[in-house]
């Protein structure tokens, strides 16, 4: 039994990176998009589009320990995930960093009565401090970064945390290192191909293996204290 589910799931994989690599043909000669520009020019139907992970937001909310004063969100957008942390805890303080303005306008517009900081900023020039947050979290955001960067990002965080605080990273995750070896390469030739400066966020996805980000988080100091593989992967790290 366990021999044919394994089948399965292999056959699956072969599929999808089938389907992927089609994708990226298909789509190769579609210029990258600015970061920023990407989001404002579908803010309209964004809700909507994201409405796939909602079982994802709410397992998110619910990693949140319970008495959690205060929340730092890297890349909160619209503020989705908030939506349901807030459904659960109306009174808890937010600090929300995105680079997109319309995104946290939209968020600011939904929800005028919460203790919420908006902060225009780039997660990884933001100064999230020391031992400041019970919780940091993060949702579909850091897919779009190398671990190279993302390596600083998690040190980050990890002093930014109390001491027993949680960082809560919801995000897509590659299905093998064939997917992330395929998309690292494509993004790295058509930013070389298309002159992007290096300071210059395009939107382009480049998760990383369940393996290689767990292994990040760790190297940070966290540990990993628990993993959900919903729709998108919820990884929980504790600072201990
Ligand atoms: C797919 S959206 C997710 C938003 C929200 N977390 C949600 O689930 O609806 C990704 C967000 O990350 C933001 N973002 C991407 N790179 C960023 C960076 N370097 N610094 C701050 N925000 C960033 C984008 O502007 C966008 O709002």
């Amino acid at each position: 039994m366990k021999h044919i589910r394994e089948e399965n799931i292999v056959r699956r994989q072969e599929e999808y990176l089938q389907e992927l690599k089609q994708w990226l043909r298909d789509t190769e000669d579609v210029p990258l998009e600015e970061m920023s520009d990407f989001f404002v020019k579908r803010l309209n139907g964004y809700e909507e589009h994201m409405s796939v992970w909602e079982k994802s937001y709410q397992l998110l909310a619910e990693s949140v320990p319970d008495g959690c004063r205060n929340i730092l969100d890297l890349g909160c957008g619209t503020g989705l995930e908030l939506d349901q942390i807030w459904k659960r805890d109306p009174d808890v303080e937010v600090t929300g960093v995105d680079l997109c303005r319309d995104m946290l306008d939209k968020l600011l517009e939904k929800h005028p009565d919460k203790r919420f900081t908006a902060v225009c900023q780039d997660y990884f020039q933001y100064d999230p401090g020391q031992e400041q947050w019970d919780a940091v979290i993060s949702f579909e955001s850091l897919h779009h970064f190398l671990p190279e960067r993302k390596k600083e990002l998690y040190q980050k965080i990890y002093r930014s945390v109390k001491a027993g605080g949680v960082f809560v990273l919801g995000d897509y995750i590659a299905c093998c290192d064939e997917e992330e070896e395929l998309l690292r390469d494509v993004y790295l030739s058509r930013r070389k191909q298309s002159e992007i400066p290096e300071d210059c966020f395009v939107h382009f996805d480049i998760p990383l293996t369940l393996e290689h980000e767990t292994s990040l988080l760790q190297s940070a100091g966290f540990r990993i204290e628990n993993i959900m593989d919903e729709d998108a992967v919820i990884i929980v790290c504790r600072k201990i």
